[in-house]
């Protein structure tokens, strides 16, 4: 199964993809993910995403386009695939597309995960994220001890991109780019709307619901 999570920052992407890839044992394959590590370790791409990932903006296009080229051809990604915040634009729509089309595979499920704007902004200032495993926690998903990884041990962090004006950069770009995207794969069928305010398990089960 070949599937992408749509949806804003906060909106959850991170949190269901971590649940979903041990249910249904498929890979997942967050270019967030990817990016915040190349930061942590300095290497070239790192030094290039981080002041644009600092100030909320989106990393180019052909970047984020070769990270995930790159990891379709790897052994891991064969069987399926859950794309978190990839792809966030048309371009990069169009890049994936061309990419499946020419290893014959195609995206069978958008997974939109919708969440009002106060909402989103409340999840944000409060959540903080494993620096290794990238496991992001809040209010109603508390690590069992506090500022703790429950996977890595690990002391957790607040990302830059969760200070306020990095966040309104983050939302203004989901709505000029992003949200672009439901039209893009609504015209193909393959949009399944999901709302995702509740607990973690009910959202989870609205997912798999809509999966069915
Ligand atoms: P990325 O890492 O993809 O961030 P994002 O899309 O902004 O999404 P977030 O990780 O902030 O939120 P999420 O939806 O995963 O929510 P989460 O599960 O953590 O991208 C970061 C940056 O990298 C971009 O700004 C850009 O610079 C760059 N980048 C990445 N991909 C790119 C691309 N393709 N092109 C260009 N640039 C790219 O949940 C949020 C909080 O809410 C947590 O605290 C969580 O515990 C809590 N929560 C989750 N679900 C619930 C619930 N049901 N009830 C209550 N609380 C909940």
């Amino acid at each position: 199964m070949n599937l992408i999570f749509l949806g804003p920052p906060g909106a959850g992407k991170g949190t269901q993809a971590k649940r979903l890839i041990e249910r249904f044992r498929i890979p997942q394959l967050s270019t967030g993910d990817v990016l915040r590590k190349a930061v942590a370790d300095g290497t070239l791409l790192g030094l290039k995403a981080k002041p644009l990932m600092a100030a909320g903006q989106l990393v180019p296009d052909e970047i984020v386009n070769g990270i995930v080229e790159a990891a379709l051809d790897t052994a891991t990604y064969q069987k399926g695939f859950l794309l978190d915040g990839f792809p966030r634009t048309v371009p990069q729509a169009q890049a994936l597309d061309a990419a499946l089309e020419h290893r014959g595979r195609r995206i069978d499920h958008v997974l939109l995960l919708e969440v009002p704007m106060g909402v989103l902004v409340e999840r944000l200032s409060g959540r903080e994220t494993c620096p290794k495993c990238q496991t992001p926690y809040g209010k109603d998903s508390p690590p069992k001890r506090a500022g703790i990884c429950d996977k890595e041990g690990e002391r957790l962090v607040v990302r830059p991109d969760d200070q306020p004006e990095a966040v309104r950069r983050r939302m203004v770009e989901y709505e000029t780019k992003t949200a672009l995207l439901t039209g893009y794969y609504k015209a193909r069928g393959v949009v399944r709307p999901v709302d995702g305010v509740g607990s973690v398990e009910d959202v989870e089960k609205r997912i798999i619901k809509a999966l069915e």
